[in-house]
């Protein structure tokens, strides 16, 4: 066991221990390393600005060989206790000798800056989007930097500058820095876990904090039950924004960073199996083939620094109305895999929530999968997001409706709409109303009817109650015309 993080940056090597660790890594980089090239805005994800690249230790290839894999990340809600074992590389690091990076002398071309708060952010974007060897395209460039803001240049400068990168070699941001060292450096210390104590005066009060990074399941689920208001943090894109904004004051934080056993997507005849470590990125990779559905919604989720470390886990277990991932876990009768030291049990999403924010959960207990059946291709599934912009914003309302077939008669329907109460809610009555009608407008003119009825929502400062009403009604509309209009022709 370590009583220290090690961190590299822009190459060099770092360890942190104690109330160093306890600080996001936008505070650490520009107050204890002076690397101010890094702004901080929003302190909340939104804006970008203080977007770095995180190289982590990905998969070895078939020649057994692994190699650092980096992805962007708001710095600003990325605490250290989260970057053991990482190499953050931030817009200091990407000048050669003297020479500016072509990343940033195209934004200089373009004229892709004025007063420049946002541009660094902007750059690492798209030195991340290079890192994944993207081809830039108009929609590809706006895609990549829907995670930043910039509020005096406007967009099409900077979308040129990115457009502009394709005619010439842009060289890796990795290559001033010995690849090899680290990553040897990683592998001895990533079989060992993390735990800080320490204390804090608060005010004149003394506070006792402690941070545990388990590198074993098996450490993790032992650690939650010897120890009181355990704070699991997985991509710590809820928890750090509460943190910020001064809501939560956790005391005793487990960050599940290292827990590679809950990292893979499993596929078998019967599941598809997400472990609780898969971020919303590799997810989307993977519905992008086998759940076109799930990726529209994941495509419009957030930002691509949110989706490198969000989980699929960390959304349900957030428990808001309006989670995106829900409307789909509903319909498709999604399971929970919670463990806790006395074994495994997996629990219907439908059975999940109590209340708002209330879990069946016990708090020994960790999410460490989720999993449903394949479902047939002929089923009907479509999922919806409605928000005031189409790109990283909150939900107003979301829906999720299935439907399964038999000769030409709705047999099994499933309707869960969220941003309309409390909890994400199925709708029995016009489940039930549903149950062998035909496909036909006039079917789903009437199951809108009953919808709105099975609903109470509220007015709040994303919509009216009315505006939620109309949208249950005019989302099965919307489904007819866009699913089953179709269906009925080719029947
Ligand atoms: C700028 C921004 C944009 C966002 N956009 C969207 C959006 O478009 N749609 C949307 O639905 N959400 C959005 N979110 C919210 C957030 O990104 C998602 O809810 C994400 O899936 C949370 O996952 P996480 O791993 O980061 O969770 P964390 O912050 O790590 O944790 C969230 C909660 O889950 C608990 N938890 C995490 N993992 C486990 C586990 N394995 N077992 C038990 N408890 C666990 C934590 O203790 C915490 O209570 C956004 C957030 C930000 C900051
Ligand atoms: S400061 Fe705005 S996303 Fe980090
Ligand atoms: S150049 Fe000023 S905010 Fe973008």
């Amino acid at each position: 066991m370590r009583d220290y993080l090690l961190i590299y940056v822009n190459g060099r090597r770092y360890q942190v221990s104690g109330a160093q660790g306890f600080q996001s890594l936008s505070d650490f980089l520009r107050y204890d390393l002076g690397l101010v090239g890094t702004k901080v805005v929003c302190a909340e994800g939104d804006c970008g600005s203080c977007t770095v690249l995180v190289g982590r230790i990905g998969l070895p290839n078939s020649e057994g060989d692994s190699k650092l894999n980096y992805q962007s990340i708001n710095s600003c809600i990325q605490y250290l206790y989260q970057l053991d074992c990482a190499h953050i590389i931030t817009v200091e690091a990407l000048k050669n000798k003297e020479q500016i990076h072509p990343i940033q002398q195209a934004m200089v071309d373009a004229m892709g800056s004025q007063c420049g708060y946002c541009t660094p952010g902007f750059v690492m974007s798209l030195a991340a989007m290079q890192e994944k060897e993207e081809v830039m395209t108009r929609k590809s460039v706006q895609d990549g930097l829907t995670g930043n803001l910039c509020r005096c240049t406007g967009y099409e400068q900077i979308i040129d500058a990115a457009l502009n990168l394709d005619a010439k070699p842009v060289p890796s941001v990795t290559e001033n820095f010995d690849e090899k060292t680290i990553l040897s450096d990683f592998a001895v210390y990533l079989t060992q876990a993390v735990f800080c104590e320490f204390e804090e005066n608060w005010n004149g009060v003394a506070r006792k904090l402690k941070y545990f990074v388990p590198v074993s399941l098996a450490e993790a689920v032992s650690f939650q039950q010897k120890n009181d208001n355990v704070t699991v943090v997985a991509g710590g894109t809820d928890i750090s924004v509460q943190i910020n904004k001064e809501r939560i004051e956790p005391d005793c934080i487990m960050s599940l960073v290292h827990l590679s056993e809950l990292k893979s997507i499993f596929v078998d005849e019967q599941f598809v199996t997400v472990g609780a470590r898969v971020s919303w990125s590799e997810l989307g990779k993977f519905c992008q083939k086998n759940l076109p559905q799930l990726a529209e919604i994941i495509a419009i989720f957030a930002s691509p620094q949110i989706k490198n470390c969000g989980t699929l886990a960390g959304n349900i277990a957030n428990a808001s109305p309006i989670a995106d991932s829900l409307p789909f876990l509903y319909v498709i009768e999604a399971e929970v895999e919670l463990t806790s030291p006395d074994g495994v049990r997996w629990l219907e999403i439908n059975q999940f929530y109590q209340g708002y924010k209330k879990l069946a959960m016990n708090p020994d207990e960790l999410i460490t999968s989720i999993r449903w059946q394949m479902q047939d291709p002929d089923d009907l599934l479509k999922l919806y997001k409605v928000s005031k912009r189409k790109d990283l914003d909150i939900s107003t309302f979301t829906a999720g409706i299935y439907i399964k077939m038999n000769n030409n008669k709705i047999q099994i329907s499933r309707l869960a709409y969220g941003g309309v109460g409390p909890v994400v809610l199925r709708l029995p009555e016009t489940e039930q109303f549903l149950y062998n009608k035909a496909l036909t407008l006039e079917t789903f003119l009437q199951a809108g009817k009953i919808a709105r009825e099975e609903i109470q929502p509220i007015s709040d400062v994303r919509s009216s109650a009315d505006y939620r009403l109309q949208l249950a009604e005019n989302i099965l509309m919307k489904f007819y015309y866009e699913c089953c209009k179709h269906q009925v022709k080719k029947a």
